[in-house]
Order: C-alpha cells, then structure tokens, then sequence
C-alpha cells in the first residue's frame, strides 16, 4: 500500500518512522510546503530502512501523492505553550484549503486519515473540500485520549494497556468525554476490578485520572515543544487497520448527522475502521452526565464550524 504524508514535521515525520518501524505500506511519499524539510525527513527515514522493514520512501509534490490508498494530513501548524486547539482554526484551516484539493486530484481513490488540530474541525473542512463520501475521511480525534485513559488506568490497577477497555469520545480537546460508566479491564467493570486488585479508583483518584487525560498534550507541549510519539502510534495503528482492513471499532472522528440535536458534526465516537475507512458507526452506551457532556462537546465543534462558514 502506498501511504502519502502531508506535513512533514514532527507528527508527519513520527508517523512515517513509525509505519517503517511496523512495517505497514510498501511505499511512503512525504510532501511538505518545505522542500528542504521533506528531503532531509526522506533521506533520514530511508537509512532506518535497511534494519526495519524494506519500504521504499520517497518526498515529493502533491503529483507524487498519485495511487496512493491513504493519504495522512499532518501539515499545518501546532500548538505554542499554553494555546488551545481551536486557537489553531483560522490558520489551518487555510492550510488545508490550499492542500486539500490537490491531494484529492493525485490521489482520489485515497482514505484521508487528518492529524492536524483542530482535529474534529479539520477533519469535517477535509471531508467538505475533498467531496468526498463522510467515511472516507477519517481524523485520530480521540483515539490519543483513549490510549492515555488506557494507559493511566493501567498504571493505577498493575495490568497490560491491551487488558484496559476505555474510551474518550467528543471533541479531541478541552470538551472531550471520558467515558468512565463503560470503562472495563478484562471483560469486568472498572471498579470491581480495581476491587480485585485492592485499588481505590475514588472521585479524587477519577478526576485525577481525568486531569492527567484532558491536560496531556498541554504538558508534553510545554516541556518538548510538540507531542508526536503517541499521535504517531494511533496514526501507524490506523494505517494498519485501513491496510488489513481490520475492522476494528476506534474512537476516531468522522461526521455524523447528529449528535443528540446538534447537526452536522465531526467528532470522535466508536466507528469500524478498515479498508473502506470509517464507514459503520457505533453509537455508544453512555450515562446520562456522559451523553450530555456529549451533547455540550459536539456543540462546541458545532459552533466553530459555523464561525469557520461551515
Ligand atoms: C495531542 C495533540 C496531537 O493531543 O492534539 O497530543
């Protein structure tokens, strides 16, 4: 499979190791506004080549972008310390409406897998500009928040990420939802299995847990500069997913029609990944504080997408 990368900075650049370290494609085409930076990124990731996996990486313009099957959109810029993704819109937006339609002209047979923040917002400015089908335009949206939900659960209880069950869904950002009623470690619900195991998973120990989830990225931001390790990895699992078509049900972003009343909207709910992209939807069980925080995170989406005319 032939995968394209727009954006060849730190999540585009990640990302592409990563499916060289996994093995996932056959070939890898990096494409950025800086030539200089796609080049340097394509010679130092093709001498990862010779002890990885053989894939052949190449940069180039958006013409080389041609029978590529997915298509990562990582350009644009990223968060200063301190700022919010929705501070993003306005530029990245205009990113990609400078990068969108030639993308789609190489490639229109392409999975549009987006990675650039705002997430939700751009990946509905995607699927809008590229006409394509709402499935074939997919965004990691809260895929991350999920493995860091998984993951700081799995530390608290002592078991495998692989073992922990639990999803973020909403906005990939301030509004997001952890969904705490359906989070389950082997087949039992959370607390009696932290019951098991003799941890107390209290309202201080949740909102902690939530804290850490929701101000990750700001973190990470504010001691190296940008986040890139676990943004990579969901992209190259995804990647996977398209490549095997794997089927699996991810919190991923893609548009539904509407969100307990709020309309034509892009968020991150449960949806089936695989070679088609993200086309059959999950609707989640959730409590009733968690459907509306649901509500109030697809309309904060909702109403930057009527600021941005969409
Ligand atoms: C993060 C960025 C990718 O959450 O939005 O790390």
């Amino acid at each position: 499979m032939k995968i394209g990368i727009v954006g060849a900075g730190a999540v585009g650049s990640t990302a592409a190791f990563a499916l060289i370290n996994q093995g996932i494609g056959s070939e890898i085409v990096l494409v950025d506004h800086n030539a200089a930076l796609s080049e340097a990124q394509h010679l130092d990731l093709l001498h990862a080549t010779p002890y990885c996996h053989p894939l052949r990486v190449r940069c180039g313009g958006f013409g080389d972008l041609q029978d590529c099957a997915l298509v990562i959109l990582a350009a644009g810029v990223s968060q200063a310390p301190g700022e919010t993704r929705l501070q993003l819109l306005a530029r990245n937006a205009a990113v990609f409406r400078s990068i969108v339609p030639p993308i789609v002209q190489a490639a229109p047979g392409a999975i549009l897998l987006v990675a650039t923040n705002p997430l939700d917002i751009m990946t509905h400015v995607a699927m809008r500009l590229s006409g394509l089908p709402p499935g074939r335009v997919i965004g990691t949206g809260t895929l991350l928040d999920s493995a860091r939900f998984r993951a700081l659960l799995a530390e608290r209880l002592g078991v495998a990420a692989l073992s922990v069950h639990a999803q973020v869904l909403g906005e990939h950002g301030d509004s997001e939802v952890l969904v705490w009623s359906g989070a389950q470690v082997a087949g039992l619900p959370l607390q009696r299995f932290a019951a098991l195991q003799g941890v107390r998973l209290d309202d201080t120990a949740m909102a902690e847990i939530d804290a850490d989830v929701r101000g990750a990225a700001y973190r990470i931001i504010e001691g190296k500069g940008a986040t890139c390790y676990g943004i990579a990895a969901a992209l190259a699992m995804l990647a996977r997913c398209v490549l095997f078509d794997e089927k699996r049900v991810l919190t991923v972003s893609s548009h539904w029609h509407d969100i307990d009343g709020v309309p034509d909207v892009t968020l991150s709910m449960p949806v089936q990944v695989g070679a088609d992209g993200g086309a059959f939807h999950v609707p989640p069980a959730l409590s009733e504080t968690e459907q509306l925080a649901l509500a109030a995170s697809a309309r904060v989406i909702r109403d930057a997408l009527a600021a941005l005319g969409y």
